[in-house]
């Protein structure tokens, strides 16, 4: 399936984890990848595997949030991908509306709070402020943005650890990781599916807001656990099933791209 093909996609913090399935998922669909990490090897590692598999990709390692790395990381997609979807543009020849993705990662912790995990939950909790502010800006570019939340997903963050505490190098500081298993147990209890996701299954929610059939989605956040009913509301809002909640009406006057009048158009 190549539904994605023809399309240029940067994913940040590809070299492990939901990152790197990201990648590959988007890779299977036909996308070209600027992958990236911190981390070389992992990030060369997805590449080649993406070569392997006989897709494009090329790789721009290093920390993200240092200032000039996003220049680089735009333009390596521009010079030797051929370009990035990012700034909407209709393609007059096809008559048909091309619409760029913007999908962020955030987590239940920045949707309800974590304990112990107060930078990290106020991280997470700002990227959905972002999300839902970006999807208004550039709503009028065609450009898709969506926040997804995830919840319990097995990676190394999420590992269980027995007696002995596991931590990893984050640019050579020791991070320390890992869940107890009791703990681990309840919190795979409190998710609706009995069970915390695979990398995988994560980058499947990911892929679903790349997908041509997630153009009239943008804005609302997605959470892998217990507001589903919320989020499925929200979205059948989107596609026209519900009356909109009151928060909802409250948006839709301060956009005016959702306004009534507009919203049928
Ligand atoms: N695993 C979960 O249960 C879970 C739940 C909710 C949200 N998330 C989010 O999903 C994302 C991926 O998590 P994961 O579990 O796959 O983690 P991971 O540690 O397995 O993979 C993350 C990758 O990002 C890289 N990275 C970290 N900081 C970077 C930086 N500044 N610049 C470039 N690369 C960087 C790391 O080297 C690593 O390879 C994170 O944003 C995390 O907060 C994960």
């Amino acid at each position: 399936m190549s539904n994605l093909a023809g399309k240029v996609a940067l994913v940040s913090g590809s070299g492990r984890g939901i990152g790197r399935a990201i990648a590959l998922k988007l890779a299977h669909h036909g996308a070209k990848l600027v992958i990236n990490d911190l981390d070389d090897a992992p990030g060369n590692a997805v590449v080649d595997e993406i070569k392997a598999l006989g897709g494009e990709a090329v790789a721009v390692n290093g920390d993200v949030t240092k200032p000039g790395f996003a220049d680089n990381f735009v333009g390596a997609a521009m010079d030797k991908l051929g370009g990035l979807d990012i700034i909407a543009k209709r393609d007059a020849e096809a008559n048909r509306e091309v619409f760029r993705k913007v999908v962020n990662i955030s987590s239940l912790a920045g949707l309800y709070g974590s304990a112990g995990q107060i930078s990290y939950s106020a991280a997470k909790a700002s990227l959905i402020g972002f999300a839902r502010t970006l999807c208004k800006e550039w709503g009028r570019y065609k450009v898709n943005v969506n926040c997804v939340a995830f919840g319990l997903i097995n990676t190394r963050l999420t590992q269980t650890i027995e007696t002995k505490q596991a931590t990893i190098d984050v640019a050579g500081r020791e991070i320390k990781v890992g869940i107890q298993p009791q703990v681990k147990s309840t919190f795979e209890k409190m998710v609706p599916l009995g069970r915390g996701g695979t990398p995988e299954e994560a980058a499947g929610a990911v892929y679903l807001f790349c997908a041509p059939e997630s153009n009239y989605i943008s804005g609302p956040d997605h959470s892998g656990g217990r507001r589903f009913a919320d989020v499925r509301r929200r979205l059948a809002y989107f596609v026209g099933i519900v009356k909109p909640t009151p928060p909802c009406w409250r948006t839709m006057r301060i956009c005016p791209r959702f306004s009534t009048s507009n919203a049928n158009s």
